[in-house]
């Protein structure tokens, strides 16, 4: 597997992700209970696709960890991740389905900083494509 199949299986999640930046900004944006659960569920669908595509054989973590071995151990806790991120965001849609009369404080900062993490892991996923990218070319 060379850096081609890095490329393709991280350009085949293109639409993916833009999707997901779409579902984060309405992540950050949402004050009202019936909303952000409403977004929190379509998220936590989304993402739950997401995972398991980058996850499966010849998807963008395997083509990424045959292409430079050496991101194997990081790509292990981007997989974490994953699960860290999915329960995070299932967690909190249980608690604002809970029964609140407004979404307190807590849970908005608790959906910012999900939102945080997301764009971070996001943002560490083209870091390793761009490597993987870089380490080919040699
Ligand atoms: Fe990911
Ligand atoms: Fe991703």
């Amino acid at each position: 597997m060379t850096s081609t199949k890095v490329t393709d299986a991280h350009g085949a999640l293109v639409e993916d992700h833009r999707r997901l930046h779409g579902l984060v900004k309405r992540l950050r944006e949402a004050q009202e209970p019936a909303e952000l659960a409403a977004v929190l569920s379509e998220l936590h669908e989304a993402l739950t696709r997401h995972f398991r595509e980058e996850e499966s054989p010849g998807g963008l973590y395997d083509a990424l960890g045959v292409c430079v071995p050496e991101f194997r151990e990081q790509l292990g806790e981007m997989v974490d991740d994953h699960y860290r991120i999915a329960a995070g965001i299932r967690d909190l849609r249980d608690r604002v389905q809970g029964p609140l009369g407004g979404v307190p404080d807590e849970l908005i900062g608790e959906a910012r900083r999900l939102a945080d993490h997301l764009v971070w892991h996001e943002r560490r996923e083209h870091e390793l494509v761009d490597a993987a990218a870089a380490a080919a070319k040699g």
